[in-house]
């Protein structure tokens, strides 16, 4: 998968961006330094559409009042981490049909053999054995008709979803090699790791953090107050030694030094030389309050946006709206390709 992030010139159509997160209630630090803090930077140079995707969140069971406050609170908390409305097209997923429609098609275009090999679906099988539904199984054909269904160019990811990614441009080849050349076939934009593509559990930081984490000490969540902020750093787990470095077994360091560097955009060796001479503890402050720092005015904003349902309200009509008639071009395409009588 080729990197490509060049803009176009002026005179070009801009491409075409797409990105989906779940709206999981919890949005954790990894997930703003791995995925949300890039949507907002793509909106200058491409045409991007950001989804809550509230359809995939279903392949595991939901609480219903759950989920349509999270969905909302998830939609309120991306166009406060910057997705602006006016240049994005921010919606949510269920509320644009065509995806179901063309998820539907495609799955009549992936092989069982290759969604069995999705990792995601093992893990997921294994820590939910009580509940593997078709839809867990099928997920990754839901997220390629998520992509191809806007003639999508780029999409950011975490290095996690790349695999899901590979499938979607897959499909996408094996569809136009039948029918024609129907679907763009989209490239990763997938972080390099010392942009903090991968931010590790503070407690175990051999594991990627995540809200789902029984150890809350573990993440920090974009919402956390700033005293619990600065609190999990300073209990982040790391190891014996007392010189800021980088290195091999460090992983609690290296961790940190990531999401440091990621928020000041200062290299490893920068750091190393910042806090020469000085220890753990006041790195890990200064780690905490780089984040509380980077968070509070996105804070503000979500609670902001929160007491204003109905301009939220508003804004996920209209992003509903722009998505749903943009996607009617492909899927009209594909209905026709595939047989269905117009
Ligand atoms: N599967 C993605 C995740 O869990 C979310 C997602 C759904 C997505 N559809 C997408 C990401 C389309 C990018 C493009 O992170």
């Amino acid at each position: 998968m080729s990197e490509n992030t060049t803009p176009t010139t002026q005179t070009e159509r801009k491409k075409r961006v797409f990105s989906g997160i779940q709206p999981t209630g919890v949005f954790t630090l990894g997930n703003y330094i791995g995925a949300i803090r890039n949507w907002d930077k793509l909106q200058a140079d491409y045409d991007c559409l950001y989804s809550i995707v509230n359809l995939h969140a279903i392949t595991v069971r939901q609480d219903p009042q759950a989920l349509k406050k999270n969905t909302l609170s998830s939609y309120a908390l991306i166009l406060a981490c910057g997705i602006d409305p006016q240049k994005s097209i921010a919606f949510i997923q269920s509320h644009v049909p065509t995806h179901s429609q063309l998820a539907w098609v495609l799955n009549c275009y992936t092989q069982f053999g290759e969604l069995s090999r999705m990792t995601q679906f093992k893990d997921k099988s294994a820590k939910y054995a009580d509940n593997i539904n078709a839809g867990l199984f099928t997920y990754p054909s839901l997220m390629a008709a998520d992509i191809l269904l806007y003639g999508t160019d780029l999409v950011p990811v975490g290095a996690d979803q790349k695999q899901h990614l590979e499938l979607a441009r897959d499909i996408a080849n094996r569809f136009n090699g039948i029918y024609g050349n129907v679907f763009t076939v989209p490239d990763g934009i997938i972080p390099k790791s010392n942009e903090g593509a991968r931010v590790m559990s503070l407690q175990d930081p051999t594991k990627k953090m995540s809200k789902s984490d029984t150890n809350t000490k573990s993440f920090v969540s974009i919402l956390d107050e700033p005293n619990t902020i600065i609190k999990k750093f300073k209990g982040a787990v790391t190891d014996s030694e007392a010189s800021v470095h980088y290195g091999e077994g460090k992983d609690g360091i290296n961790n940190l030094m990531g999401i440091y560097s990621a928020l000041t955009s200062k290299t490893f060796d920068e750091i190393e030389d910042e806090f020469r001479g000085k220890g753990y503890g006041d790195f890990k402050v200064a780690v905490g309050e780089v984040v509380c720092e980077e968070l509070k005015p996105i804070q503000d904003r979500y609670k902001e946006l929160m007491t204003d349902k109905a301009y939220l309200e508003k804004c996920y009509r209209e992003g509903a709206e722009k998505a749903e008639a943009i996607s009617h071009r492909i899927m009209n395409k594909v209905n026709k390709k595939v047989g269905f009588i117009d």
